[in-house]
């Protein structure tokens, strides 16, 4: 046997010839050596030992004289001859480097800006209950804010609490955050003033996608209180964050505006070549939802922010749709 596929490998002059014989002899199914294999189960116990090695030995004898025969043929191990045209002096391929995504670097470079600005990172989750999302933002139970038009709420948890036989706690449902507000809560929960923290993560909102709504969206949150924290302050940090993200002397302006969570409320602009552009929301945080906290109003105050980070990177990039930010295009994704 082992002098048959010497033969038949030895004069295989081509990859298809060399698997032919790579079947014939060694096929996992029908080969050669295998229907020998088989047989070994009729020989007498007593001699076993002796057949097994004697079928070891010949097995590797023949898969030597494959692996020589494939060596000379230089074809690979699924039996293709190497291509005879590869030239390993061409300069190969060049592959792109990719880059990081136009949202990433804007995230980064906020993140430096408030460091900078004497802001500490904090994090919350996305998966928020009503209570951080809503109650303790002063936002009560019959707001529109809430409306389940308006909001992901999440399933998920009902679905646990009934397959496990328990009742879920109705007045507290889970939902996709609406707004990183939420992360003012956890953090003053926690914490005690002075406080001075921004937060950046996304945010979920069921709306129907056009140039400026996506149902998910970043916001940059910002939060500080201390002793005698005033509007001015407020005004103050929007405006140096405003010049360090834009450059240059950035004026802004503050519009009156409403949110439960923040007493008086604003809404805060930039001028940006020659148009005045919505910042976000602001105002002095409402002592309600200090108190919530446990934090003393008659000696603390703070104010708050919420940004739009899509619109930040749109502005700077003249970006025309948000929605380029999000459906991974290559080519709209390595211009940054
Ligand atoms: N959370 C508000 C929003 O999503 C923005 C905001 C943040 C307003 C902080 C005031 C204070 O629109």
């Amino acid at each position: 046997l082992v002098e048959d596929a010497k033969t038949a490998f030895g004069s295989a002059s081509s990859g298809d010839d060399l698997d032919a014989a790579r079947i014939e002899f060694l096929g996992a199914k029908k080969g050669r050596l295998k229907t020998i294999q088989k047989s070994l189960g009729k020989v007498d116990n007593a001699d076993k030992p002796a057949a097994g090695k004697e079928l070891n030995a010949t097995k590797s004898a023949i898969t030597d004289a494959f692996d020589a025969a494939k060596s000379r043929l230089g074809t690979g191990a699924d039996g293709e001859v190497a291509d005879p045209t590869f030239d390993p002096t061409l300069p190969g391929t060049q592959f792109r480097m990719g880059n990081l995504h136009p949202i990433t670097q804007t995230i980064n470079e906020l993140k430096d800006i408030m460091g900078r600005l004497g802001f500490t990172h904090a994090e919350g989750p996305e998966v928020e209950d009503d209570y951080h999302n809503f109650k303790a933002l002063n936002i009560p139970s019959s707001h529109p804010a809430r409306d389940p038009l308006d909001n992901f709420y999440l399933r998920t948890a009902q679905n646990q609490a009934d397959s496990i036989g328990k009742e879920l706690d109705d007045e507290n449902p889970l939902l996709l955050r609406s707004q990183t507000s939420t992360v003012q809560i956890r953090v003053m929960e926690t914490t005690k003033p002075p406080v001075r923290i921004f937060s950046l993560g996304r945010v979920y909102r069921p709306d129907t996608p056009d140039w400026s709504h996506y149902p998910m969206f970043h916001q940059m949150e910002g939060l500080m209180v201390d002793e005698n924290v005033t509007l001015a302050d407020l005004k103050t940090v929007l405006r140096l964050f405003a010049n360090s993200y834009l450059g240059g002397d950035v004026k802004i302006r503050i519009r009156p505006s409403f949110f439960p969570f923040t007493e008086p409320s604003v809404e805060a602009d930039y001028y940006w070549n020659g148009k005045w552009v919505e910042f976000g929301g602001a105002g002095i945080v409402d002592p309600n939802v200090l108190a919530a906290v446990g934090y003393d109003t008659e000696s603390v105050s703070g104010f708050a922010f919420g940004l739009g980070i899509e619109r930040l990177c749109m502005i700077r990039h003249k970006i025309t749709d948000i929605r380029y930010l999000f459906t991974n295009d290559v080519r709209f994704l390595r211009q940054f």
